[in-house]
């Protein structure tokens, strides 16, 4: 158990130890109003954090890298946690995890990865431009032991060498204005979309927790902890949200001009960043602008998404991160979006589920938002919505700053 909780240390917890306000805060301003904008995973913040101290060598800040040496130390538990994934297995299969030993390399396990880590940047470079396309999830696929040998009777086609005659092909993909066109009717249309003019949403967030900190038996449990939240949004770009926290009430504002955050121990202006990200929260009429949003988006294919077959939409954004984008081939609803973040074994994916859409005020909204991760213990929310009033009468004054009280 002490492994566990040694993971834990190099997970989450460097999280939530040290989530301080600051890090609320940021926390908080993923919270969407909309259902686009649910903006960067926990891993991604993490990354922004570290990022922000002066961009260090993964060696530079550990004690013995030796195959990922110019990796961008922010990145090196990400792809930790890729490596275990696509292995399907814990930090501690590789590494003397008790006490935070991870610099030793007394496992083979821990070797064998080394060997992997140096064939997989090999193939990468020789044979795929540099780009991370060969990962470890390539061959291992959850196993600690690739399977070689395609499954007997796999593919058991009648004729192996050519296909029947008459076969008809396969589909071809919807064009992307009818996909998108179809998303908006399946919301309620452009008429009823644009006639709302503010809303307040009721949710309860739910986020990992921590439980019994500091001792052997410390574990992580996905969405357990609850936080209460209130969101309003006002046409074109106001906004506020209140968050109840079990440390404290935490509000943040933005008046069309100014944004701020009051907390228990202060409140501030917030960055520009910030700003920009909750001016697209606060957009009542996102829905409608997904070509203005992204710098290219172009249909791929069709996949499942668990019982459903959506059309699946590839995009990038402005900042040029990816996304997918999977809207049910049926109702035309967004049913998924995954947003990718690179690193140098792949994409680290934060993958967000729409789901229970319901009709208010003619305007279809996701009442459950599932968020989740690769450690989905570690990162992954939920946003249960239990109330939605639009149209309200609001004041203007109350998106703005209260009267400044203690600075931060
Ligand atoms: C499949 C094996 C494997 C798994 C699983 C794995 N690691 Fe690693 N880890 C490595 C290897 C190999 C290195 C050294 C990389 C190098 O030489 O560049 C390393 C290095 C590290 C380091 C740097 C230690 C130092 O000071 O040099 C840390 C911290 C670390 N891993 C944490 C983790 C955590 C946390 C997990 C679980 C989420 C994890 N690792 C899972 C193989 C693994
Ligand atoms: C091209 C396919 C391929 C890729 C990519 C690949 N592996 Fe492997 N890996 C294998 C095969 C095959 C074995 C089993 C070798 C054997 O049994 O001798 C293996 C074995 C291992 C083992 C030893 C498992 C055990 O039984 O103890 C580790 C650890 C491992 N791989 C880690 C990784 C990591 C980490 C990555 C990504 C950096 C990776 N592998 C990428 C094919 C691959």
């Amino acid at each position: 158990m002490q492994t566990l909780w040694q993971d834990l240390r190099y997970g989450a917890r460097r999280w939530l130890k040290k989530s301080s306000f600051k890090l609320i805060v940021v926390f908080a301003l993923m919270l969407p109003g909309g259902i686009l904008t649910a903006g960067h995973s926990s891993i991604a913040l993490t990354l922004t954090l570290q990022n922000q101290q002066p961009d260090k060598s993964a060696e530079q800040v550990n004690q013995n890298i030796q195959a990922l040496k110019g990796l961008p130390a922010s990145q090196l538990l990400p792809v930790m946690h890729q490596m275990r994934a696509a292995l399907g297995v814990r930090c501690d299969y590789c590494h003397i995890a008790e006490n935070g030993k991870y610099w030793l390399d007394d496992k083979p396990a821990k070797q064998t990865a080394r060997r992997m880590l140096r064939m997989v940047a090999e193939i990468n470079q020789n044979h795929f431009g540099g780009q991370p396309v060969v990962t470890c999830n390539t061959c291992h696929r959850g196993s600690t032991a690739p399977v070689a040998m395609p499954g007997v009777n796999q593919g058991a086609f009648a004729n192996t060498t050519r296909a029947e005659p008459g076969t008809p092909p396969p589909d071809p993909l919807p064009a992307l204005d009818t996909i998108l066109e179809k998303y908006v009717q399946a919301l309620g249309g452009r008429v009823a979309l644009e006639s709302i003019k503010s809303r307040m949403t009721r949710l309860t967030l739910l986020r990992p927790k921590l439980v019994n900190a500091g001792t052997p038996s410390a574990a992580m449990i996905a969405r357990a902890e609850s936080w209460t939240v209130e969101i309003t949004q006002q046409a074109p770009d106001k906004y506020l949200s209140v968050m109840t926290t079990p440390d404290g009430v935490i509000t943040q504002g933005f008046n069309g001009s100014v944004g701020w955050v009051k907390s228990a121990s202060g409140q501030r202006a917030m960055s520009n960043a910030a700003i920009a990200r909750i001016k697209q929260q606060a957009d009542l009429q996102q829905e409608l602008k997904l070509k203005e949003r992204y710098a290219k988006l172009i249909v791929t294919g069709k996949e499942r998404v668990a019982e459903r077959e959506a059309w699946v939409i590839e995009a990038l954004t402005p900042e040029q991160r990816r996304e997918k984008l999977f809207f049910d081939a049926q109702s035309g609803l967004l049913l998924r979006r995954v947003s990718l973040t690179r690193t140098a074994l792949g994409d680290d994916p934060e993958q967000t589920d729409y789901e229970d859409y319901r009709a208010v005020d003619g305007v279809k909204l996701p009442f459950r938002i599932t968020v989740s991760y690769l450690d989905d213990n570690h990162y992954g929310t939920a946003r249960i919505v239990s109330e939605v009033q639009q149209n309200l009468t609001l004041k203007d004054a109350q998106f703005d700053p209260p009267p400044p009280g203690k600075q931060l």
